[in-house]
């Protein structure tokens, strides 16, 4: 799960799709990251440390980092919040096997719209990206059963 500075939509979506994966007793590895360093070492934000908790998720233990060249071979999938996210992950990938992992996470919930989750920092939609996400996360992982 990738963002811009991994503290407010990233770590959410960590949260959402780790607790689905519990759900559905599937052991994949989630993970997250943000393509700017800012924030690296810190919680996550507190309104999305606060949505998660009203919806039972606790994503307090996360800590924001950069994302890694190491990653793009180590994860299946690249999931990016807007385009802004696409074009820095792209740019950082060596071959097309990295290139193809890249994807708009809201193309799972809207096919080929190519929708962003918008950035909730300065606007405080954080009610808003929660439910895009859960709708993103619940069919990716309908569409990888
Ligand atoms: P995120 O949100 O990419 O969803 O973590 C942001 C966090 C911090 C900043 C921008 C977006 N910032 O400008 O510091």
């Amino acid at each position: 799960m990738i963002c811009l500075g991994n503290i407010c939509r990233s770590p959410l979506a960590q949260g959402v799709m780790e607790s689905l994966c519990k759900a559905n007793h599937l052991d994949w590895q989630i993970d997250s990251a943000g393509t700017a360093s800012w924030h690296a070492g810190n919680p996550p934000d507190p309104r999305s440390i606060k949505i998660a908790r009203n919806k039972g998720l606790d994503i307090t233990a996360q800590r924001a980092r950069q994302l890694q060249k190491a990653d793009l071979d180590k994860y299946d999938l690249l999931l990016v919040m807007d385009q802004e996210n696409y074009n820095n992950v792209l740019k950082m990938c060596h071959n097309d096997a990295q290139k193809s992992k890249v994807q708009l996470i809201l193309n799972y919930a809207y096919p080929n719209e190519n929708r962003a989750v918008p950035d909730p920092y300065y606007d405080d939609s954080f009610d808003h990206v929660y439910e895009l996400l859960v709708k993103s996360c619940s069919q990716l992982l309908v569409s990888h059963q």
